[in-house]
């Protein structure tokens, strides 16, 4: 098949590229930096590069900057659409950009895969615009509910956009929980969500490895609540199965059936980055900040919705596609996660014994 793919050169894109290159389809990717697109096409193995097409372009621009031309060449060539291309950042002071990217890109992008006669639009959201219920369903959710940041409410909007197309094409909807790194390598190439917290940790134990502090810092959080992570090679192996069986007008959570407690996770992250003097305070019992605590939990206050809930998600849709295929539902063991956090840690620990 012919496939068209905006954000090619991110994380997930990157994973899922190279997924449907290998089932031997073609495609053609949107891009607004063409140098960075033609070092991951030069970085594909050989015979697949010949069957990856760059577009220059940007999906807040009408059309996505494209010319008559570049609309005429792929006019009738496309039969997927899968739009990735987002701001992934969780900060409130960005919500111009959130609702730019996320909201107007996806109208602009649905736009174009119906000018350009795509069958079928195939669109990553997140797992997250359930905003701030416990309840994850596999159904478009209320704009007026409560979200937790612009992020959220800009990908619940752009949601609701593609489900407004679903008279013109096929339209699904594939919402990943917190997206880590490879279950068999650790390998990620991303700064967001996990990597984000992850770097806020090693940032400030720096700063009290420099002061030789040893005194005890405190997270604010629930202990006993989860952080739903899902391999990206999961979400791109589930995203290339889409190809053939998704089935239009249905939304699928791509969410770990039984996620880590956040204490699970924080005593990995602890050990790797050897940050035995980390603690929680548990949210909603009585403690005071020392002015360190503060700075600590200023400084990763965009996680705070995701630290201190359980969310419990439905994935039965998800399930349902993956019966009979190679792909296993999600068993994310703790060796994984220890995999995809000393993959994070190990480049900079070894650096610092040097
Ligand atoms: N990471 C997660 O934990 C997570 C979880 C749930 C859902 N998701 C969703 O999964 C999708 C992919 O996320 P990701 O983690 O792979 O993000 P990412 O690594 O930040 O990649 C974003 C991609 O979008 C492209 N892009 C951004 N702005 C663009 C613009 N104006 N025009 C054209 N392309 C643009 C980027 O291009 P450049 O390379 O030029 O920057 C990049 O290819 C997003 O829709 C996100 O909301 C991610």
């Amino acid at each position: 098949m012919n496939i068209f793919l905006t954000g090619a050169t991110g994380f997930l894109g990157g994973r899922l590229i190279r997924n449907l290159l290998e089932e031997g389809h073609t495609v053609y990717i949107l891009a607004r930096n063409l140098d960075k697109a033609n070092k991951q096409k030069e970085n594909l193995p050989f015979l697949l590069q010949e069957k990856v097409h760059i577009l220059q372009g940007d999906i807040i621009k009408p059309d996505f900057g494209f010319t008559k031309d570049t609309l005429n060449l792929i006019s009738g060539q496309v039969d997927i659409f899968y739009h990735l291309a987002a701001l992934v950042k969780f900060d409130h002071e960005l919500r111009e950009q959130l609702m730019e990217m996320n909201f107007h890109g996806t109208k602009i992008a649905l736009k174009v895969a119906d000018k350009i006669g795509a069958s079928k639009f195939i669109h990553v959201s997140t797992a997250y615009t359930v905003g701030t219920s416990n309840q994850g369903l596999e159904e478009l959710y209320e704009i007026s509910q409560g979200f937790n940041n612009p992020y959220e409410e800009s990908k619940a909007l752009a949601e609701h956009e593609v489900f407004q197309y679903q008279d013109k094409m096929e339209v699904s909807i594939f919402r990943p929980a917190i997206i880590v790194g490879d279950s068999k390598t650790g390998e990620a190439d991303s700064a967001f969500t996990l990597y984000g917290f992850m770097r806020g940790l090693e940032l400030f134990k720096r700063r009290l490895d420099r002061k030789l502090s040893i005194e005890k810092v405190h997270l604010v959080g629930s202990k006993h609540g989860t952080s739903n992570l899902v391999p990206v090679d999961y979400v791109a192996d589930i995203l290339t199965i889409a190809a053939t069986k998704a089935k239009s007008r249905t939304i699928y959570n791509v969410t770990n059936p039984a996620p880590p407690t956040n204490r699970e996770i924080l005593e990995i992250i602890k050990y790797h980055l050897q940050f035995d003097t980390l603690g929680i305070y548990q949210k909603g019992t009585s403690f005071v900040l020392t002015p360190v605590e503060e700075q600590l939990n200023g400084m990763l206050n965009v996680f705070a919705p995701y630290l201190d809930r359980s969310i419990s998600f439905n994935d039965a849709n998800t399930q349902e596609l993956l019966n009979g295929s190679p792909i296993a539902h999600l068993n994310m063991t703790d060796e994984i996660i220890n995999i995809i956090v000393q993959a994070y840690f190990a480049p900079t620990m070894e650096k610092a014994h040097v």
